[in-house]
């Protein structure tokens, strides 16, 4: 038996505690999974306004009280608190870097009323990797494995590797940096780079400086010894243009031997159709008789009548260019002509925020549309709806694909990352498709796809054994757990 691995897994967000989107999903499944395999993972995040001290059982950490953590000319006091990821089969040690007035705050990210990030989002996470790094030494953990994730941890992989070079609880750590999403970078004016204490070596073109601003996404692509994305499809795009690397390809490309997609997988206790919490009736592929009750419960729900022969396509998401927004809201009327209803939950740009409620008041019979983050409504919509459509630009994974192929709700999606790895198109391949897919990102192409769906819908028995298809595919994280596992060990025997 290989010895169990100490990993320190780092994110900004990790259900249940905090989430704004699939990297909280991935930061509260795979580290359980992980500890299933008999290894030592902790996972740190900062403590938001949402991590409710009572809820989640977390108690102090004398030790770890009232650090204090300097950023530029400002000092900080940061405390590490802890508590557990508990399934019925585990438990994650988790720790919460805490200061009121850096992270208690109305929203993760964004300020909702400029609807731009906080302006000292930097200080921020500035201050989160140097508590992790001050919770590390005090406690005399050493990590075989740092895995970060994303811009709000990467700048640990330069402060590990310069300033803590010669740091003996670090001798043999390796970093892995995983990305969730290039788009978001962290990109802060030049004088941020101060705050960080790192050398000056690493404000340099082949370190984090970027167009005379620093960068934190490439600071970790730059030191970190392993980069992963979240799907292999996703991992070539970001090599090939801007619109998937979004000014960091070129990185990308340099990197490509020290870079691979791994596909996330999905919570499967947490998205069940068999005992899901939040839908009020249940079902499995062997009887999906109870899928109609919740189609029923959903359409009550936005006040939409229930038509036994018209399809309801659901979407959750988060409401930005990404998801393929701009596609819908020019094929939005076309949709609306053929016989199906849309249900749709998300927030965001206010722009589409308004061009979808506009769309419900004026088709009140077949369009329900509710603004805002509402966990229980998102189990409900992949539960009662017929498809779930993802016109996403870019999807480094997407993980909502993911659970409506189990709640047999075919996904109709564009073929980019993730979407391209999981969805297989029904018209081209009868026998093994889940979905419908579109190439293009272009807008008739997505009325073509909507109208193939709401034609194949038509046809029951084909439909059935679709739905049957989708929900027997296994996207459980343990395939994937394994190659993070695989991929730590062979790194540690790298000298
Ligand atoms: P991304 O991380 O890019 O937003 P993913 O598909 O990977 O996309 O993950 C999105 C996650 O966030 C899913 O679990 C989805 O159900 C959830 N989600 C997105 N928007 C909302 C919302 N408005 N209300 C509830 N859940 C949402
Ligand atoms: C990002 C991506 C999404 C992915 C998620 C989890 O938010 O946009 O595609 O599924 O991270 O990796």
């Amino acid at each position: 038996m290989p010895k169990p691995l100490s990993i320190l897994y780092v994110s900004s967000e990790v259900v249940p505690f905090a989430k704004t989107g699939g990297l909280a999903d991935v930061s509260g499944a795979l580290p359980q999974v992980i500890r299933e395999m008999g290894h030592d993972i902790r996972i740190i995040m900062p403590k938001y306004a949402t991590v409710s001290d009572r809820k989640f059982k977390i108690h102090d950490i004398k030790r770890l009280t009232d650090m204090p953590i300097e950023i530029g000319d400002k000092t900080y006091l940061s405390s590490v608190k802890s508590s557990f990821l508990t399934n019925i089969r585990t438990k994650v040690q988790v720790y919460f870097v805490s200061n009121d007035d850096l992270y208690c705050r109305s929203d993760l990210y964004i300020d909702p009323k400029t609807k731009e990030g906080w302006p000292d989002n930097d200080d921020r996470f500035i201050f989160f990797c140097k508590s992790v790094i001050e919770t590390m030494l005090l406690l005399g953990w050493k990590p075989d494995i740092i895995h970060l994730n994303d811009w709000q941890s990467a700048i640990l992989a330069p402060m590990i590797k310069t300033m803590y070079a010669k740091e003996p609880l670090f001798k043999n750590t390796k970093i892995v940096f995983t990305i969730h999403n290039a788009a978001y970078q962290g990109i802060f004016p030049a004088d941020t780079f101060e705050k960080t204490d790192l050398p000056q070596k690493v404000m340099t073109p082949d370190g984090m400086e970027y167009h005379g601003n620093v960068n934190f996404m490439k600071a970790g692509l730059q030191y970190a010894d392993y980069i992963t994305t979240v799907s292999k499809t996703y991992s070539k795009e970001i090599q090939e243009s801007n619109d998937f690397g979004f000014g960091l390809e070129g990185i990308f490309k340099k990197k490509s031997r020290k870079l691979t997609g791994i596909l996330n997988g999905m919570d499967t206790d947490v998205w069940n159709p068999e005992d899901d919490e939040h839908i009020p009736a249940h079902y499995s592929k062997k009887d999906f008789s109870g899928k109609v009750e919740n189609k029923k419960a959903l359409l009550e729900r936005f006040k939409l009548p229930y038509d036994e022969k018209v399809p309801v396509i659901g979407i959750v998401t988060r409401l930005v260019d990404q998801k393929g927004l701009d596609l819908i809201e020019k094929r939005l009327d076309n949709m609306l002509k053929l016989k199906c209803q849309i249900v749709v939950l998300g927030s965001g740009q206010k722009e589409y925020e308004k061009m979808l409620q506009a769309a419900a008041k004026k088709n009140k019979k077949q369009v329900g549309v509710e603004i805002g983050f509402d966990e229980a409504l998102a189990h409900l919509i992949e539960a009662g709806s017929d498809m779930f459509l993802m016109p996403s630009k870019y999807e480094p994974c997407g993980l909502n694909q993911m659970y409506s192929l189990r709640y047999g709700t075919l996904p109709i999606v564009r073929a980019t990352g993730g979407l391209a790895d999981t969805v297989i198109d029904l018209n081209e391949n009868p026998k093994k498709g889940n979905g419908f897919v579109f190439d293009e990102y272009k807008a008739p192409k997505l009325l073509d796809a909507v109208k193939r769906a709401v034609k194949a819908y038509g046809d029951r028995e084909n439909w059935e054994a679709a739905m049957k298809r989708a929900m027997s595919a296994d996207f459980s994280w343990n395939r994937s757990a394994d190659k993070y596992v695989e991929l730590y060990r062979k790194l540690l025997k790298k000298k």
